[in-house]
C-alpha cells in the first residue's frame, strides 16, 4: 500500500478525497478529524492529491515535481476536438522523410497518458526506424499470412484450425481474399503491410496484466491523435498485430521480454498528400435505455 499522509493543519475536512476514493480514504466519525487511510488498495491514480484544495495530501508516488497545474484556457473546445476526430485519416502514403526522435517523444508523451485498467500503466513501446528491421517485420508478416492461407484453403487443416481457434478464425476465413491479395502484392514487389513506413511503433505489455490489450490500444489512439496534430500521418498496422497474436517471431526480432506481447501498432510518417475534405460516417447507432414512464 502506498504511503499517504494527510496534513491535519492543512486539511479543511471538505471530504472530496473521501468521495473520490472511498476504497482507501475514510472519514472518521468524530468531526474535525482528517480522513483516515484505512482499507483497500491504492491504485496510485493521484485523484486525491490533485483534488485536494489545500494541498494537504502527501502521497509517496506523487512527490513535488510530479504534480502540475491544469490550464483550462489551453483545453480545446468541443468543436476543435470534433474537427480533429472528423478529419483524422489513416495515412499510408509517406514522404521519404525520417520522423525525428523529438516528434516520437511527443507522440509517446500523449500515449502514456491513456487510461489503463487498475491504473496499471502497462503499455510499453518499441520504436523501429531501421528500414532493414521494418522490411524483416513485413517479411515475417507475409510469411505467416502465406502459411495461414495455405492452411485455410486445405479442408483438413482448416477444420483443425477452426477446432483449435474457434470463432477467432472466422474473421481470417471471411477475409481470406484480402490476405491473399496482400501476399500476392508483396510477391509483385509492393508492400501493403507497412507501405514503406519510415517508423513503426509497437505497443506491448506483459501478457499477465489484466486488460493489457485494451490498455495498449487506448494508448494507440492517444498516439494517433498526437500524430495528427504534429502534422504527421499514421495507420493501424492490423496485419502485423494480428500475426503477433499467434506468432512470436516479430516480438523476438525486436527483443521483447519473453512474457510480453505486441497488442497494437502504428506506422508513422510524413504524409505525401493532404486531405481537403472529410466524409460522413454512419450515424451513431444508439439504443437508449431509460426508465419507463410511470402511468398512474
Ligand atoms: C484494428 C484495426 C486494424 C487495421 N489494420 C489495418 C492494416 O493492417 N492496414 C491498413 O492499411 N489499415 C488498417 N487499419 C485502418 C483502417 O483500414 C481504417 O481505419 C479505416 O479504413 C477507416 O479509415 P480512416 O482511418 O482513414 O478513417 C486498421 C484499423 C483498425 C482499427
Amino acid at each position: 500500500m502506498a504511503k499517504i499522509v494527510i496534513d491535519a493543519e492543512l486539511c479543511k475536512h471538505c471530504g472530496r478525497c473521501v468521495q473520490v476514493c472511498p476504497e482507501v480514504l475514510f472519514f472518521q466519525p468524530e468531526k474535525g478529524t482528517v480522513p483516515e487511510v484505512r482499507y483497500g488498495e491504492c491504485l496510485a491514480c493521484g485523484h486525491c492529491v490533485v483534488l485536494c484544495p489545500s494541498e494537504a495530501i502527501c502521497h509517496e508516488d506523487f512527490l513535488p515535481g510530479s504534480i502540475h497545474p491544469v490550464h483550462p484556457e489551453m483545453q480545446p473546445s468541443a468543436e476543435q476536438v470534433l474537427e480533429l476526430l472528423r478529419t483524422r485519416r489513416s495515412v499510408r502514403e509517406f514522404r521519404n522523410q525520417p520522423v525525428s526522435k523529438e516528434a516520437i517523444a511527443k507522440i509517446l508523451e500523449g500515449a502514456r497518458f491513456a487510461p489503463s485498467a487498475h491504473n496499471s500503466e502497462s503499455t510499453q513501446f518499441v520504436v523501429v526506424q531501421d528500414r532493414a528491421t521494418i522490411a524483416q517485420i513485413v517479411q515475417l508478416t507475409v510469411d505467416y499470412l502465406r502459411k495461414l492461407i495455405q492452411q485455410l484453403r486445405n479442408p483438413i487443416t482448416r477444420r483443425i484450425l477452426r477446432w483449435m481457434a474457434g470463432k477467432e478464425l472466422e474473421g481470417a476465413i471471411a477475409n481470406l481474399h484480402n490476405l491473399a491479395k496482400v501476399v500476392a502484392t508483396y510477391d509483385n514487389g509492393t508492400d501493403t503491410v507497412l507501405y514503406q513506413t519510415p517508423t513503426l511503433i509497437l505497443f506491448h505489455a506483459d501478457r499477465k496484466v489484466g486488460f493489457a490489450g485494451v490498455n495498449a490500444n487506448l494508448a494507440v489512439q492517444n498516439a494517433a491523435l498526437m500524430v495528427e496534430v504534429l502534422g504527421l500521418g499514421c495507420f493501424y498496422t492490423g496485419f502485423v498485430v494480428a500475426v503477433c497474436d499467434r506468432d512470436n517471431r516479430i516480438a523476438k526480432l525486436v527483443n521483447l521480454p519473453e512474457d510480453h506481447k505486441i497488442y497494437g501498432g502504428l506506422a508513422v510518417g510524413y504524409p505525401k498528400f493532404n486531405y481537403r475534405n472529410w466524409i460522413e460516417r454512419k450515424p451513431a447507432r444508439i439504443q437508449w435505455v431509460e426508465a419507463a414512464e410511470k402511468t398512474s
